[in-house]
């Protein structure tokens, strides 16, 4: 095998134990790679995954391959592959993978490129950018396409703005919008994620920081959660009064970001939104102040703008960028502003990576069995497929739950009695 781009192939067999050492803590995944295996549904099914080259992505790849895909792996950020991870896909099962930690947009790309030039009758994404290449580059290939699935919150906020357009061209799948996903991935993984990307970058103490988390959906909640864990003083800021009404009863300070900024220590974005730290927020914040991102693009925070206030900028330590300002403060952006948890750390751990890509698995096998009755909008994960996951995944902890009785039965299903 020829056709693939990766940093080094000599880091294979350390990606191969730490592949391994994931795969303990992705049973479903592990239950659907054998079903997969017999019934082999990907048979004949060329696919192009553009994920987050991780340990858990990699068991998720050979389970696709397992059930008979032939399939080409594609970063899905520049800065998430783990390049052993990379390395031992394709030396060991024979995956063409095209992702390096740290490329530069044109490499980005030429990868985005790869995964088009396969021409694929399934996409698999996180964060849309696949499809919309297809779409805006490749429209000769869209015939090819049967459908797709979407890992991520801003991924499917996209493809709904492309489907309102009319502009989306083959069904597209949302795992993100699983119960199984965005319940447990989105706020315990991001949560503890971001936190092990910003103490891995940093080393700060976070007891006794004042934390702005910009932001209050699935992944916020998730870190406002366990940042107060580890003893910050949690501040949200929101646009959404729902959402930032659900905050202060969380028991969070609530503010604008402009109140916010003069009194953070530390600030990370999980919006999906833009310029959600801006110049006039970093004009004000105390000198030292930490700045990530935690959402799918490096838009949240705005870099330009940081890149022109500075009079001078170094690298702080491995992953640190310190910004010098004019009036002698320094700011630290972290990871580029990009997803600090895979940056920096490892991403989400394997235990909420199981459900996540047992939903994309069964969603891509869902897509191939239905997809002559499928419309290209964007379609939720099927609720039997939700359930099936969270049943099999509490068999996997050893967790044993109550049945209804015929009893219990009969009454929900009754409106005669009340009081
Ligand atoms: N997104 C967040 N964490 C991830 C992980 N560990 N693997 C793949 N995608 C992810």
């Amino acid at each position: 095998m020829t056709n693939y781009d990766i940093k080094d192939k000599s880091l294979a067999e350390g990606g191969r134990r730490r592949i391994q050492w994931a795969e303990r803590e992705m049973p479903v995944l592990r239950s659907i790679y054998e079903r997969f295996e017999k019934e082999r549904p990907f048979e004949g099914i060329r696919m192009s995954a553009c994920l987050h080259v991780t340990t858990e992505t990699a068991n998720l790849a050979k389970t696709l391959q397992a059930g008979g895909a032939d399939l080409v792996l594609v970063a899905s950020n520049p800065l998430s592959t783990q390049d052993d991870v990379a390395a031992s896909l394709v030396m060991h099962n024979e995956i063409p993978v095209h992702a390096i930690k740290g490329e530069d947009n044109v490499t980005y790309y030429k990868h985005i490129k790869a995964a088009i030039d396969h021409k694929p009758h399934i996409t698999m994404d996180d964060g849309a950018d696949l499809v919309s290449t297809l779409h805006k580059d490749y429209s000769d290939l869209l015939p090819n396409v049967i459908g797709g699935t979407e890992e991520t919150t801003t991924g499917v906020i996209r493809l709904k703005a492309m489907a309102a357009d009319g502009a989306l061209k083959f069904p597209v799948v949302a795992v993100n919008d699983a119960m199984t996903k965005h319940f447990f991935d989105n706020r315990y993984g991001t949560g503890q994620s971001t936190i092990d990307g910003i103490i891995r970058a940093t080393n700060i103490l976070l007891a006794g920081k004042n934390f702005v988390v910009g932001g209050y959906g699935w992944c916020a909640r998730g870190l406002a959660m366990r940042a107060r864990g580890m003893g910050a003083n949690v501040i949200v800021t929101e646009v959404d009064p729902l959402k930032a009404l659900e905050a202060v009863m969380d028991g969070f300070r609530v503010m604008p970001m402009m109140e916010a900024a003069p009194l953070a220590d530390i600030f990370c974005t999980l919006t999906g939104d833009i310029n959600v730290i801006d110049q006039h927020h970093m004009e004000v914040m105390k000198d030292g102040a930490i700045i990530a991102n935690s959402g799918h693009f490096n838009v949240e925070i705005n870099i330009p703008a940081l890149e022109e206030m500075a009079v001078s900028q170094h690298q702080a330590r491995p992953f640190v960028k310190q910004y010098e300002m004019e009036d002698g403060r320094v700011l630290n952006l972290l990871g580029d502003g990009r997803l600090i948890n895979l940056a920096a750390a490892e991403g989400h751990p394997a235990s909420v990576m199981d459900m996540s890509f047992a939903n994309q698995s069964l969603s891509a096998e869902y897509m191939v069995k239905h997809a002559e009755e499928l419309e290209n909008i964007v379609y939720g994960v099927p609720e039997a497929i939700d359930a099936e996951i969270a049943r099999l995944k509490l068999e996997a902890m050893g967790v044993q739950i109550d049945k209804l009785t015929e009893e219990q039965l009969t009454y929900l299903n009754s409106w005669q009695s009340g009081t």
